[in-house]
Parts: structure tokens; sequence; C-alpha cells
């Protein structure tokens, strides 16, 4: 536990300090709690721009913990195959040098819980709402939904503002979610219904880790979502009593287009998501464009597995995803098993959506 005073008296970044104080100040923190790891957003240069790199730029010093980074804009590697330009790639690397400076782990992933998986009840400060819904609901680490810039501040002093979801009590279950189908469907629809929620889920079969992933994800990103609790599954989900408001979400939409990109990982791939598309593709070539997105650290502990899904015409991207690169703007329907894909890539790339299961994309990318 750390006191304003502590915080004013620490010899770091003037304005990272200061953003820290503000938002303890905002949300009425009594105090500030050392954090464990950063998770910092705001790293594709679409994203950021040049205000951004330039902001960036003027922070001093070097993050005290570890710092994990958001995808970039491109494929550190494969930059030239999904057609992004010179200009786009020589700024991109440069926000990445600037990370590099101040001591950030070049990841590039939203999945940094593959990385560093946190302990039950650790504070972190981490940005990207995916991530942020994994590690409260999935981990049972504490984070509040961070800004980019917020992220980086805790990275550079260390601590975070004790308030919102790092207190116990706030993290209770305030809705029971009786869910079926899809559950990147049942996230997009629960999102929008339950905006504000911590939903309490009953599931009506076994889920995987991937598909609570998913779930995850499509959660904040159509609702201002941070956690849930899952019955069973989920390491608070005892802690608290049962809420008496009780609704029933189905996991099903029929949305189509005729889709000219098939595009996976949203969040970026697991190993076992890699291997499955694999066994989906069972041999058989792809016809149409099939994007897998995945980190870099995967994709090195599946090195064999992505060989064979090259080998068979997908393309596997690290670095980068299908939304925050700018090349997806490219195609005019892309087909995708993820609710925030479906929920982001019509307002940030003006593309139109079609949803499908995976084994739906995987049957569309080989017809
Ligand atoms: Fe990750 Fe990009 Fe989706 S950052 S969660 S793959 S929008």
């Amino acid at each position: 536990m750390l006191s304003y005073e502590e915080i004013e008296a620490m010899e770091v970044d003037e304005k990272c300090k200061r953003i820290i104080l503000a938002l303890g100040k905002i949300y009425r923190a009594d105090f500030f709690v050392e954090i464990s790891s950063a998770h910092v957003s705001g790293v594709s240069y679409d994203n950021i721009g040049d205000e951004g790199l330039e902001w960036l730029k003027s922070i001093a010093g070097k993050v005290k913990v570890r710092t994990t980074l958001n995808p970039a804009g491109m494929d550190l590697d494969k930059w030239r195959e999904m057609g992004i330009n010179e200009d786009f790639r020589k700024k991109q690397l440069e926000i990445i040098e600037v990370f590099e400076k101040l001591g950030a782990e070049i990841t590039l992933t939203c999945t940094p819980y593959y990385l560093l998986e946190p302990k039950l009840g650790e504070h972190l400060a981490w940005a990207e709402s995916s991530a942020i819904v994994y590690a409260n609901s999935l981990i049972g680490a504490r984070t509040n939904r961070e800004s980019g810039i917020s992220a980086l501040a805790s990275a550079i002093t260390g601590v975070t503002p004790y308030y919102g979801l790092h207190i116990k009590e706030n993290r209770a279950p305030t809705v029971v979610v009786k869910a079926s189908g899809d559950l990147s469907i049942v996230g997009y629809k629960a999102g929008m219904e339950l905006s504000g929620e911590i939903p309490y889920f009953i599931f009506d079969r076994k889920v995987s880790k991937d598909e609570l992933k998913l779930l995850s994800a499509s959660l904040a990103s159509t609702g201002n979502i941070a956690m849930f609790h899952a019955e069973g599954i989920t390491p608070e989900w005892k802690d608290f009593e049962r809420p008496a408001e009780i609704v029933e979400i189905e996991g099903k939409m029929g949305k189509k287009c005729e889709a000219d990109l098939i595009a996976i990982g949203c969040p970026h791939c697991s190993k076992e998501e890699l291997m499955q598309i694999l066994n989906l593709l069972n041999g058989r070539k792809v016809k149409r464009e099939l994007w897998i997105f995945t980190s870099r650290f995967v994709a090195s502990e599946s090195r064999k597995i992505v060989e064979e899904l090259e080998k068979l015409g997908a393309k596997v991207f690290r670095d980068t995803c299908m939304v925050v690169s700018p090349i997806t703007e490219k195609f005019s329907c892309v087909m995708v098993n993820s609710g925030k894909a479906l929920e982001y890539l019509p307002k940030k790339r003006k593309v139109e959506v079609a949803f499908g299961s995976l084994e739906d994309c995987i049957r569309m990318a080989i017809s």
C-alpha cells in the first residue's frame, strides 16, 4: 500500500505520476497498490497516429514492472505479404522502438496471459478489454479497465489506485445468466443487455477455456463489462451469494455475406485453437483467403502446426490482428468466429461481417 504522499515523492516521469494521482482522486481511492504487471494497448500506428507516437516519446525513464504490449498494425516480418506500405512500417517500427527503450517486452499480443499467467489475487494494470475480463474472471487476478495511457503510467510508477475491481467486495456477481449456444454470441448479446454488470454464467454444457476467452472478448466489446463468474469454473465463483435476477441468453446469430476473407484469432489463437483449425482442414487446401492471427510466442511454440497450416494455404500472422491492422479494409466481407471482431470490424474497417463457428469458418475457407 502506498499513500498519495509516497507517490508524490517518487522520482519517476512527472506526467505518469500525475496521471496516477489524478485517477486516484477521481475514483476516490484511499491509497495505491503495487502491481505485478502492466499490459499496454495503443500500439498500432493506425490507432495512435503521430500524436500518440509523440506522447510516447515524451515519457522518461523505464517501466518498473513486467510490461507487455498489445498487437501492432502489422506482422513485423510478413508486413509485405499483408500489403502494408513502407511509410506505415517505418512509423510502426518507431513506436516499437520507443516501447523497447521504455523497457516493455515486445510481445504484441492481446493474450498476455499465455506468457505470464498472473496469480489469484494479484493486482495488475492491464489495458485491452478482452485480457482484462480474462484476467479477472479466469485467473482471479485484479485489474480495472485501464486505458493504454493509464496502463503505461502504472508501468512507469509500478502502482495503480486501489478502487473498483481491486477490492474484493466489488467483484460480486450482479445477475445470473443462463447461457446456451455459441459463447462469442452469448458475450456479444450479454454485453449489450447487461453493460456495467458482473454476470454469473450457468452454461448448459461443458465449455472450453478458448470458448471462455471468446466470451471475455465479446462481453467487453459490446458492454462495459470487466469480469464475470462461471459456475463451477472461475476461481471466485463460490465466494459470493448468487444474485436473484436471472436472464437467459442464447448464443445464436445468422449473419451472412459472401466472405472474401476468413479471419480467425480475435483474441489471438492459442496452440489448441491452431491445432483445431488444422484438424478441421483435415488436409484440404483453402480456396479463399484464410488469415489466422496469433502471438509470436504461441507461433514459435506451435512451429510444426503453423507450417502445416501454411502448406494448406492459410496465412498465419503474428504481432497484429484483423482489427488493429488497416489492411482488412481491402476486403468486402470478412467471416469471423469472434463477437469482438463482429462488433469492431464494421466500425473500424468498414467491412461487412459474417459470423459462424470455427467449424463454419473453416468450411467456408475450403469452399
Ligand atoms: Fe485482440 Fe485484435 Fe481482437 S487486439 S481481442 S485480436 S481486436
